[in-house]
């Protein structure tokens, strides 16, 4: 059995949020919640399963973590061990193709690198479906990252079947997406976190379930219709309604910082200007911008002037996962 492999994943923005879990063990999320998936930043991984090995060996970004920091991925390769029924240590190697210190790196391409690169070198053959369910357990959002293009996650009735589908490929519609890197705050709360807060404490969280459900149907019509701005209206009230769950939460928490609010006002500004351009936010202070490619030249050098050159990156569709020699 060849106990090596090695792969890459991209990372998506979710246009429709997935914030909640009905089951953290498994991440089963509350809400379907939908996707892009970026050619800009992915996360190259390989595994080599080794009997030689007392431990995991895990490193990221060319260091070796200590036990602590590597604990994710260990308790990732837990799964894969219980799957596969073997006991075998593996040492993992991977790499955030990100720009440096954009606080961009992301759980769901590192996942979803890693179940594709972990399932495969344990010598399990998995389709798409069956490996965005392995990713899901890494990290919700990686369940995204498995295929291109858009992508939905299905909430599912339980873990057979709560797995991602494409929606339509990477070169179904030409759209750009403008990450502007705006600097982390101190204090971060993590996905995790947040989203428990606000299913526990929001007391707005029935309606955003309600409201998810409505938004995904549309968006998907605005996919299949190619409607822009329907697309990107849609996609920017379904994050500033996840964002109003954390404003809601008690104690209150946000992810917005200065500059992310002055993105906002700026796009907002752009479209009273006639310009169709739409953002969305996660769980950090970064904004991203839809615009289509007619308009990305004028969007880009009003973001520039704002944020700097080097601060907003231009990325569009990007592919599924691939595996690497
Ligand atoms: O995959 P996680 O646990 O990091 O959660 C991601 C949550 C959001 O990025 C805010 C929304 C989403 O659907 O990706």
């Amino acid at each position: 059995m060849n106990k090596y492999a090695k792969a890459r994943a991209h990372t998506n923005i979710a246009l429709i949020k997935y914030w909640g879990k009905r089951d953290e063990r498994l991440k089963l999320p509350t809400t379907n919640s939908l996707s892009l998936t970026l050619n800009q930043f992915y996360t190259d991984t390989s595994v080599q399963f080794d009997e030689r090995l007392v431990s995991d060996q895990v490193c990221f970004n060319g260091k070796i973590l200590d036990q602590a920091a590597a604990r994710r991925i260990t308790n990732f390769l837990d799964v894969v061990r219980t799957q596969t029924g073997m006991q075998t240590k593996a040492r993992v190697q991977t790499t955030n193709n990100v720009p440096t210190a954009a606080g961009l790196a992301s759980s769901a391409s590192g996942f979803a690198a890693l179940a594709a690169a972990a399932s495969r070198a344990s010598g399990m053959r998995l389709n798409h479906r069956e490996l965005s369910r392995l990713a899901r357990r890494g990290s919700g959002s990686a369940t995204r990252s498995i295929d291109g293009g858009f992508v939905e996650w299905h909430r599912g009735i339980g873990d057979r079947t709560s797995f991602a589908t494409p929606v339509a490929p990477k070169d179904y519609w030409d759209l750009n997406v403008l990450a502007i890197l705006i600097d982390e705050q101190p204090k971060k709360i993590s996905s995790s976190k947040g989203m428990q807060l606000s299913q526990a404490t929001s007391p707005y969280y029935a309606e955003w379930e309600k409201l998810c459900k409505q938004d995904l149907k549309k968006i998907k019509i605005a996919i299949k219709t190619k409607d822009f701005e329907q697309l990107g209206r849609i996609a920017e009230e379904n994050a500033m309604r996840m964002h109003a769950l954390t404003l809601s939460a008690s104690p209150d928490f946000s992810y917005f910082a200065a500059d992310s609010l002055k993105a906002m006002r700026l796009v907002q500004q752009l479209r009273a200007n006639g310009i169709p351009c739409y953002f969305t936010m996660d769980a950090g202070p970064n904004v991203k911008v839809l615009v289509e490619p007619e308009n990305r030249a004028s969007v880009l050098s009003t973001l520039q002037a704002a944020f700097g050159n080097d601060k907003v990156v231009v990325a569009a569709p990007g592919p599924g996962v691939q595996y690497l020699k």
